[in-house]
């Protein structure tokens, strides 16, 4: 009989030639699972990536688990066994007990016990997680321990050259400019998802999603429908399941018999659980849907001329909530802040953040516009702020910050003023073409060189309503001055 070391060796040198061979992505971590699971005499094993948010985990390899189990619904890496997030290995000894369990019922009902999770990290980033499970209560050693480390540390490896791969083969299929705009903005996990999708609509319904950068988790739940002697003998599984909008959504084809049977599950979705919210969705309802929102081509705001969607309404919300959250932290000795935006991009970045910023705070705006042309252009102050900052601890609040040369001479007009002290806070980022050298204390997003618009950004004075941020065409603006 192989001791633990024999088996933890084996399948240690069995991973590693896995890794090494020409299968695929979804293959190569389904093979992984199940060696896991077989050298530690366990049930089950998962492996996951987790979502560019770093919210969400991705189901990538999977083995001796019920299908019931995999789907039982979208799993937040801060709700689940959230200690692996901080790169702690993590034993539980009963998870239908165990507080930190996101779902203990159904873990209870698929005889899911004891659960042993590990991080993957990457350069001290955690992108993903082991987790083992066993039917009968364990207590797990120092081996099993050092063992998922192990296994976690080839899985590392095993992304780097899938991105790697993927990264070489783009490079030859489009353009070095489309390679960039496909990266930069993407989840770098996006192009990572094997997902093996049923039926082609749904990869195009995905590749709409990612367009729109609206996250998106594919089939993550089975709801139990009907029950015969306490077993479960009819399920439904949506489709996708969209956190941003915590929906769930279901993708219907032409044919009407299908169409008859999916009402059907959905009406009995419904009865069974009223706190979910599904739609049913033709590619043309899809539209409508994204008009609500003001994406897509239904959507009332202009965004003819748009490429692509930078960051979408939520993604904006939520890191000007972060970065309200440290201003707040920072001056939270200081009497009050004296906010003091840029006219007119800023508009809507300004109204934003001080909403959520939990100190005294004033406003104050300037204008500025710039004359002549070309290597002549200076920048004049066309409008200046109403009171006086001599003694006050000033935020220059800016939309964006391109060359730098707006707010280099927007710095040095306020620092003649004697402020107790001044900083910037700016929403992006455009580091690529910096020409004065200013330092920026707070930045929500550092973007691509490339002409955005919407959330206050304009070209030629639209575009400035767009509830999201925007790419513009290149063919647009070829003729006018850069960004
Ligand atoms: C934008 C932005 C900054 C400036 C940054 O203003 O609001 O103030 O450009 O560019 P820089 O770093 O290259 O100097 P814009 O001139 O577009 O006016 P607007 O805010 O009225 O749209």
């Amino acid at each position: 009989m192989r001791t633990f070391k024999d088996r933890y060796y084996l399948a240690l040198k069995q991973v590693s030639k896995i890794a090494n061979s020409t299968l695929s992505l979804r293959k190569i971590f389904d093979s992984i699972a199940k060696n896991i699971t077989k050298a530690m005499q366990a049930n089950g094993c998962c492996v996951f990536l987790l979502d560019h948010k770093k919210e969400y985990l991705i189901i990538v390899g999977t083995y001796g688990l019920s299908d019931i189990y995999l789907r039982k619904g979208p799993l937040n890496a801060h709700k689940s066994l959230p200690e692996i997030l901080a790169g702690k290995v993590v034993t539980v000894a009963n998870a239908s007990k165990d507080k930190r369990i996101q779902h203990p019922q159904v873990a209870e009902e698929q005889r899911v016990h004891s659960i042993l999770g590990a991080p993957i990290l990457r350069e001290g980033e955690i992108i993903g997680e082991i987790r083992v499970y066993t039917r009968e209560p364990r207590q797990f050693s120092k081996a099993d321990i050092d063992f998922i480390n192990s296994i976690a540390d080839v899985n590392t490896v095993l992304i780097e050259r899938a991105k790697l791969q993927q990264l070489l083969a783009r490079r030859y299929k489009v353009s070095e400019k489309k390679a960039k705009l496909a990266q930069a903005p993407q989840s770098p996990t996006a192009s990572l998802r094997p997902t093996e999708f049923v039926h082609p609509s749904e990869e195009q319904f995905a590749k709409l999603l990612d367009f729109y950068c609206i996250e998106w988790l594919y089939e993550p739940r089975s709801f139990p429908l009907r029950w015969e002697n306490n077993t479960v003998v009819e399920m439904f599984t949506p489709d996708f399941y969209l956190p941003g909008l915590n929906l769930y959504i279901e993708l219907t084809t032409l044919q009407q018999p299908l169409i008859t049977t999916k009402n059907r599950k959905l009406r009995l979705l419904k009865e069974l659980y009223p706190e979910i919210n599904i739609k049913l969705l033709a590619k043309n309802d899809f539209f409508k849907l994204l008009a609500k929102y003001g994406y897509g081509p239904q959507g009332k705001a202009k965004i003819e001329g748009v490429n692509q969607v930078l960051y979408t309404h939520t993604q904006i919300q939520r890191r000007i909530r972060t970065l309200a959250r440290h201003i707040s932290h920072d001056y939270a000795s200081s009497e009050r802040l004296v906010l003091v935006g840029v006219l007119k991009g800023v508009v809507c970045f300004m109204t934003d953040l001080m909403q959520h910023l939990s100190l005294p705070v004033i406003i104050d705006f300037m204008s500025i516009s710039y004359y002549g042309g070309g290597d002549s252009q200076v920048v004049k102050i066309t409008k200046d702020i109403d009171s006086s900052i001599t003694g006050q601890h000033v935020l220059m609040i800016e939309d964006i910050v391109d060359t730098g040369m707006t707010l280099n001479y927007i710095l040095s007009h306020f620092s003649a003023q004697n402020p107790a002290s001044l900083r910037v806070c700016t929403l992006l980022d455009k580091r690529a073409r910096r020409l004065a050298n200013i330092s920026l204390d707070y930045v929500g997003f550092e973007i691509p060189d490339e002409f955005v618009v919407g959330y206050g950004l304009d070209y030629k004075g639209e575009y400035r309503n767009l509830p999201f941020i925007g790419i513009l065409q290149p063919e647009l603006f070829k003729e006018s001055k850069p960004q």
